[in-house]
């Protein structure tokens, strides 16, 4: 039971549909209703980008989300004891594993071409042998192309009894399906989350439901007629498809979360399904690469300011003002569980993204920004005194300096900055003298905003730990290029916005150690983060719902776990490797204009390509860039000491994801070597 069960009413929401279940078992026929249902379940339970579910929820109107693709996002398809799934998982994950230094940027479904190592190409062909999607508890082709008829039919409303007798499917299916059975049975089949993936003995009653069905019904119906995957993509994308993060929350439970569960209201599955990294086909998820701006394709190298959003969260997001939307953990009624539900696991992705040992040591803030400045007040004002000192380093964007430099000018310590070097990168004995038993905080940034440096993260935090300060690690610019794990890298606190990493803006983490977290108090008072309010005494609820007073941003914590499922199916890895070879073809050719000044060139670096050119302004710069579509950022970037420490105010500062190609670093370099060459254009 949970902690919130006490103050609810946790009574169980009866389904809708029994309304219906007279007039079938009347007619002798499964629950038509249901059967739509059901068809909606599987096909949302089915691998797919966002565009093909799009089209089954049109198509099956009155869609629910899939206990399916719940049970196959929360079971992580590698099930306990199941022998063939652990043995085909192991095997699938190969084809990542694979994937050269030097990626292929060909179309991730061009198995003509000879470029295809990565790809499905490789993919030993006798690892399908015999993998069939029953063998996941899917339908396979013929089953699909049943539940489609049984659709196409009845149409998207309840059919009189003379539409049904007409096409005599209810009689195909009688035999095998008793009036008294089909509720029962059906659900059995479908709805019991907790067996279905792997239960073989649920898969064979499955089949004999289907057994004497007329094929001459569905001649010529085919699921990828309805923008479903058949049954060799279903295969491929088995066969490939990485593990989907596991919740490491302890069995939390939300007051009647575990029985509305049961009823199946999972959010679509966010499947993008990419056997390799291909960066035309990660292209493909994100809308807004279509754009066009002054007549050109955009390309969008604003990458550390934001990012864009796939296909999947931006539908995640819909999907939660479509079918979840309530305040949470506060209501009785159905939709508190559900948005609660999302939101709690939306923590449990976030934990398992970055690996920390307990989803409560995940605090959902506005951002970075929202988190430091919740650290700064809360821990800060608490353990900072005079005297105390506070190191950063010139690298950092202002959101880490400012709550800093407050809490000193507040509390009279003093902050001590870590020079850099030409390159950028942090000078570590100078790093090493700043460090004494004074020091009660070192917060730096794990890449720097403006001139891409990776700093040495572990190196700087066993450092400061060895005096005994405490290490906040501004993860910004670091997580949507490097993997995070917090628990190796053994920093106190980490913090990134949402928005960085392919999600909503308005959202972000804050990940602290527990007994840290357990020891600060609250930086803002209010509803959600107290146990009990009287007017002479305050209890405070456990961390994180401490530091989460008020409504929440909850859909986009929502949209930010889809994110991360999303980078987690591409791999943190693959981006990682695609990005380096990205980012030292676009020095190099950078470097070749002549008057071009690269500012930063750490050894260490990702994704961001600050320069300066002579004899042009940088506004100029970014002006004509966009003319030809290209959108970089110009000006200080919030981090004006490091600028400074190169003699700037400013840069023009192209940042790249893993969706930008070669052929945009070659546009970009293009169009500067016009600018610096003065030609019009
Ligand atoms: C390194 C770094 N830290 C902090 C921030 C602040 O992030 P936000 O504005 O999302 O709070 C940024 C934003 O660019 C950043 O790059």
């Amino acid at each position: 039971m949970s902690k919130w069960a006490s103050t609810m009413n946790t009574s169980k929401v009866e389904p809708t549909h029994l309304a219906q279940q007279d007039f079938t078992e009347n007619a002798g026929l499964p629950d038509i209703e249901q059967l739509t249902k059901l068809a909606n379940e599987l096909f949302t339970a089915l691998p797919c980008d966002g565009s093909r579910l799009g089209q089954a929820s049109s198509l099956i109107a009155g869609g629910s989300a899939s206990p399916l693709a719940s049970a196959a996002s929360q079971q992580d398809f590698a099930l306990d004891g199941d022998a063939v799934l652990q043995k085909f998982f192991a095997k699938s994950a190969s084809p990542y594993q694979q994937v050269p230094d030097s990626l292929d940027t060909s179309p991730v479904f061009a198995n003509n071409s000879a470029n295809t190592s990565a790809g499905l190409a490789s993919l030993d062909k006798s690892v399908l042998a015999g993998i069939l999607p029953n063998d996941f508890g899917l339908p396979d082709e013929a089953q699909l192309q049943q539940l489609l008829v049984s659709r196409v039919f009845t149409g998207s409303s309840v059919p009189s009894l003379d539409t049904v007798e007409q096409f005599s499917a209810p009689d195909v299916l009688k035999p095998s399906i008793r009036p008294q059975d089909s509720d029962a049975q059906l659900q059995k089949l479908f709805s019991d989350n907790a067996r279905y993936p792997n239960s073989v003995e649920g898969i064979s009653e499955s089949s004999q439901l289907f057994n004497g069905f007329d094929a001459s019904l569905i001649a010529g119906l085919s699921p990828k007629a309805y923008g479903l995957p058949g049954e060799d993509e279903l295969q491929q994308l088995f066969a490939t498809s990485p593990k989907v993060p596991v919740s490491t929350s302890s069995g939390s439970s939300f007051y009647f979360l575990d029985e509305i569960k049961s009823e199946g209201f999972n959010a679509p599955a966010l499947n993008s399904g990419h056997p390799a990294f291909d960066v035309q086909a990660v292209r493909r998820d994100f809308p807004i690469l279509k754009e066009r701006v002054n007549g050109h394709p955009l390309v969008w190298f604003d990458n550390a300011a934001t990012t864009q959003k796939p296909q999947s969260v931006i539908d995640r997001v819909s999907y939660f003002y479509e079918h979840e939307n309530s305040n949470i953990h506060r209501a009785a009624h159905e939709l508190a569980a559900r948005s609660t539900d999302a939101y709690e696991k939306a923590r449990d992705t976030v934990a398992h993204f970055m690996n920390a040992s307990s989803s409560s040591e995940i605090v959902f803030a506005r951002g970075t920004t929202e988190a430091i400045n919740l650290v700064a007040k809360s821990w800060g004002q608490q353990n900072i005194k005079a005297g105390d000192e506070i190191v950063v380093t010139w690298l950092e964007h202002h959101a880490n300096i400012v709550p800093w430099k407050q809490l000193c000018d507040l509390t009279g310590a003093t902050l001590r900055v870590v020079p850099v070097d030409e390159d950028g990168q942090v000078l570590l004995g100078e790093y090493q003298k700043l460090l004494t038993a004074r020091t009660k905080l070192v917060s730096f940034t794990q890449v720097s905003n403006a001139l891409g440096t990776v700093t040495p993260a572990k190196v700087m935090i066993d450092m400061a730990h060895r005096v005994g300060a405490k290490v906040l690690l501004d993860g910004a610019q670091s997580v949507s290029h490097l993997r995070v794990d917090v628990q190796a890298l053994d920093c106190d606190w980490f913090v990134f916005s949402g928005h960085k990493i392919f999600g909503p803006t308005g959202i972000g983490v804050l990940y602290g150690k527990a007994e840290l977290l357990e020891s600060m108090p609250p930086w803002q008072g209010g509803g959600n983060m107290i146990e009990d309010v009287t007017f002479d005494k305050i209890i405070y609820q456990p961390a994180p719902a401490r530091f989460e007073a008020g409504t929440g941003n909850i859909a986009d914590a929502v949209g930010l776990g889809a994110a991360l499922e999303y980078v987690s199916k591409i791999g943190i890895d693959n981006i990682a490797r695609y990005e380096h070879e990205l980012l030292v073809y676009a020095m190099g050719a950078l470097r070749s204009i002549s008057g071009l000044r690269l500012i930063g060139t750490a050894a260490e670096k990702t994704s961001v390509l600050s320069f300066v050119l002579a004899g042009h302004s940088n506004q100029d710069i970014g002006v004509a860039l966009n003319r030809v579509g290209i959108a970089v950022r110009t000006g200080h970037h919030c981090a004006q000491p490091i600028l400074r420490r190169f003699g700037l105010e400013s840069t023009v500062r192209p940042s790249l994801a893993f969706y930008n190609t070669h052929d945009e670093v070659d546009l970009l370099v293009t169009t500067v070597r016009r600018i610096q060459s003065g030609k019009d254009f």
